[in-house]
């Protein structure tokens, strides 16, 4: 009896935590995957000297690599580009393989090189003055990238294989990281955010390869719905990075070592192209990759409030009901979700004519609480003739074909249907038009985002790891192999395409994907998919969105509280707390969930979650800034302690504890049943973390034991730093855009503090055509605060309407926790109220507050 209840109590565990791995391979049932992995390192490749061509007044180099195992000789391309950063290509001399299109955001800026030196053994390349080096050894062949003469990035000849069978047309290739000992990156995985050693001693290599997978696991390596091929070697010296450009499926092993860390890349076809990002910060390294793959857009102010999104809000009524419920029990909200059942039998762009009866009317109620809705648009196009998407789509053939020509079809939530093929511009843009008005009948502007899901693309047939059969046909007969990977970020174009002209570009148009690719960020917000409501998928959320703001994908969340089961009153309040600091900020759940709204909840879950989502809003001004600090610099909202603290080793394998830009530091409590909980404090004996949420003040010299509550996650701002809130409750951002400030100084021992502020329109792309911004440096010093621009000559006010100024009355010492105490001013020194003070938009202000 006992045996039987251990076993059922083993199987629920399983089944809910365990993916299919029947229909998801590992790397043993995946052909040039397992052939790869067990080549033996050997040196196939010599580079022909004679064949070097390239000089110092250009940016490009060629050089044969000779075969001496009877395999194509290859031609070698390193090219110079800005930012630190070189481009090095290997191909076939007579390579027909494809070259991936639309992933980088426009040609990259090349560079000359100001030497090229030809030696007996090697070549050697510099660019910037010398301060980067590409060094070509000719045999045994490899490559050494170098920075100011520190080795950071060697291509390893010896693990190059360039294949090709009737099939596909595999290559490998390894780099060494001779500064790393962790690596990170490879976008999506629910794992942890240091890659975690692959091979006979670990685990499966990480697989790159879009899937929809049901019930995902945690600490796996298998692929789930996005590819970001990038790896960061990071160590206390040096931070480098080598993105592949190679939107095919593929499995990388992953070895941690001190003295020089290395990825293997296997990949299954297309082109060996990767950019080699020299650093040597992380700071510089994550910059130097969204120059390459660009930046988010400013998201509109609204979509960084609190979402309600279920599957599915079944009836009109029902979402009139849950905006009711969120205002009548003071919660705050901005957009409401449909899922796929508010369509008439998952035709997108249609409207279920019995339970969605009234749109416009139901989108009138919407805008009048002044909340948006966002619907969902999926890839798949219900085959059926007389609806009007799929004639016409089918008419000017813009579907995936099957290797013999014919149209694909294929079971997903409408039945049979036919995917609309991305990689055809004409195609991009037929699907672009059914987003206006006219062609979404029942649409109007209140729909203010879309959301993009299945878009891996799911094929619900487990035979063909539930996506496209690779050799199915796209544009100019692509093979669907070659670019299964950037399927969704072909949708998401259209997808913004679409809501850029339906709204005459006036509107910064918000897209939600599932898959994703690198270069995604210039499309779309991103959230991790079916995640569970158990801790482990909290603290994932942590991981993989800390992972994809170092790759770009800066605009991350998870479902909140979990999207399959029920999560207990613990979890789902914690679950708010924390997922109020990702960037991303939407509940979810699935269809047998029990309904979760906020209102429905305890009296006790009510209150403490009525906090965390204050919280959120509260911050908003301090996230806007930071969305606006990554469209102008790349650099990520939500951080990684190593990212600003790369010296110290002990930080490099934390990934629950997350900066928020650079002053902010939360801990999310993603454990249960805990009243104290470890915190790392970072940045050495002159840091200082003062608390948000109790009242001992930290030095940043390590772990500390911290007593937590209930009521919020522990959070910290830095000493010197300034934190810019809007602290009056309102129910949705549109109704706090004329609230005033209150800023937030933690002065440090010169009795200064400093932060940023940026504020324009909230919608439109006025902030990138013009200069109708305000962008200030807002400081304190001593009973000064100056507002300086930055730049950006707008009309918006910044009006502070009170000022806490944070003091550390007493250091912490030895194991014993140092005091602070904060005082409110909101006064001006000759008596006037703060809020009354007009600050300069285009000259230094400077004032005493008493
Ligand atoms: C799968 C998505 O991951 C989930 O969020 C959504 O609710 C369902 N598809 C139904 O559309």
């Amino acid at each position: 009896m006992m045996m039987r209840l251990l076993f059922i109590i083993f199987w629920t565990v399983t089944l809910t935590y365990c993916a299919d791995h029947g229909t998801f391979k590992d790397c043993s049932r995946v052909d040039f995957c397992t052939n790869l992995r067990g080549r033996e390192p050997s040196d196939n490749y010599a580079v022909d000297p004679s064949s070097i061509s390239g000089s110092s007044d250009s940016d490009t180099l060629t050089a044969t690599l000779k075969s001496n195992n009877g395999d194509s000789d290859l031609t070698l391309t390193l090219t110079g580009l800005q930012q630190n950063t070189f481009r090095l290509k290997i191909t076939e001399v007579d390579s027909t393989r494809y070259e991936l299109q639309d992933v980088l955001d426009g040609d990259p800026e090349t560079l000359n090189f100001d030497n090229v030196e030809v030696g007996d053994a090697s070549v050697t390349v510099t660019t910037s003055s010398g301060s980067n080096s590409a060094v070509i050894n000719f045999s045994p062949f490899n490559v050494e990238f170098s920075k100011d003469g520190v080795s950071e990035v060697v291509f390893n000849g010896d693990r190059l294989a360039v294949t090709r069978n009737d099939v596909n047309a595999p290559f490998s290739f390894a780099v060494t990281y001779p500064q790393a000992v962790q690596l990170y990156g490879v976008h999506e995985h629910c794992d942890t955010l240091g890659l975690r050693n692959t091979g006979p001693n670990g685990t499966d290599p990480y697989r790159l390869k879009n899937s929809d997978v049901s019930n995902y696991e945690i600490n796996s390596p298998m692929a789930l719905y996005g590819a970001v091929p990038v790896i960061y070697g990071h160590g206390p010296t040096a931070t480098a990075g080598v993105f592949l450009h190679n939107a095919a499926e593929q499995w990388i092993e992953i070895s941690n070592q001190d003295g020089g860390s290395q990825a293997y890349f296997m990949a299954e076809i297309g082109t060996l192209d990767i950019f080699v990002l020299l650093g040597p910060t992380p700071i510089e390294v994550v910059r130097q990759y969204t120059a390459l793959t660009g930046t988010a857009h400013l998201p509109q102010l609204w979509t960084l409030g609190y979402h309600q999104s279920r599957y599915s809000y079944d009836t009109q009524e029902d979402v009139e009901d849950v905006i009711s419920g969120f205002d009548s029990n003071n919660f705050q909200l901005d957009a409401i979700w449909l899922d796929i059942d508010y369509t008439d039998s998952y035709k997108y762009f249609t409207w279920n004519p019995d339970t969605f009866s009234d749109p416009v009317g139901l989108q009138e109620t919407i805008a009048s609480t002044n909340r948006k809705l966002v619907t969902i648009i999926d890839p798949h196009i219900k085959v059926e003739s007389g609806y009007n998407v799929y004639d016409g789509a089918l008419n000017d053939d813009l579907f995936v074909k099957n290797a013999d020509g014919s149209v694909f079809e294929g079971p997903c939530w409408p039945g049979v249907s036919s995917y609309m093929d991305f990689l055809k511009p004409e195609a991009r843009n037929y699907y672009a038009s059914m987003y206006s008005y006219d062609n979404f009948q029942g649409s109007t502007s209140t729909i203010a985002g879309i959301w993009n899901d299945m878009n891996e693309p799911s094929v619900f047939d487990s035979s063909l790891e539930m996506t496209l059969p690779a050799d199915s046909l796209h544009n100019g007969s692509v093979r669907h192999r070659e670019i299964h990977n950037i399927y969704g970020l072909l949708h998401t174009m259209a997808t913004h395409q679409g809501l850029l002209n339906r709204d005459n570009g006036e509107r910064r148009p918000f897209v939600l994907t599932r898959s994703h690719f690198a270069g995604s960020q210039r499309y779309a917000a991103i959230w991790t998919g079916d995640n569970t409501a158990d801790w482990p998928y909290l603290l994932a959320s942590f991981q993989e969105c800390l992972n994809a703001n170092l790759l770009g994908i800066v605009f991350c969340g998870a479902d909140v509280a979990g999207f399959f089961n029920n999560p207990t009153d613990e979890l789902y309040q914690r679950w708010y707390q924390a997922g109020a600091w990702l960037p991303f900020f939407r509940a979810h759940s699935n269809k047998d969930t029990s309904r979760r709204e906020p209102y429905q909840m305890s009296e006790e879950t009510q209150y403490i979650v009525r906090i965390a989502i204050r919280r959120r809003y509260q911050h908003l001004p301090l996230l806007y800034t930071l969305f606006y600090e990554h469209t102008r610099f790349g650099d990520p909202i939500i951080r990684p302690l190593f990212y600003h603290y790369p010296e110290d080793t002990n930080v490099y394998s934390i990934d629950n504890q997350i900066l928020v830009g650079r002053d902010i530091l939360v801990r999310p409590i993603t454990e249960p049943g805990v009243q104290t909980v470890e915190i790392y404090f970072p940045g050495g004996e002159y840091e200082v973390w003062v608390p948000m949420t109790g009242s001992d003040v930290r030095k940043g010299t390590g772990w500390a034991t911290v007593n937590i509550t209930n009521r919020d996650v522990p959070y910290y701002h830095r000493r010197g730093g300034a934190i810019v809130r809007k602290d009056r409750l309102k129910s949705n951002t549109a109704d706090m855009v004329d609230d005033p400030y209150t800023v937030y100084w933690t002065v440090d021992r010169e009795s200064q503090a400093h932060g940023t502020v940026y504020i324009d329109d909230g919608v439109s792309f006025k902030y990138r055509d013009s200069t109708d911004y305000n962008y200030y440096n807002v400081d304190l010093s001593g009973d000064d605060i100056t507002v300086t621009p930055i730049d950006g000559d707008g009309n918006y006010d910044f009006v502070i309407v009170a000022l806490v100024r944070r003091d550390i009355v007493t250091l912490p010492k030895d194991d014993k926790p140092g005091t602070f105490k904060e005082t409110i001013f909101t006064r001006h020194a000759n008596g006037t109220l703060l809020k009354d003070i007009k600050i300069h938009r285009k000259e230094k202000t400077v004032f005493k507050f008493k």
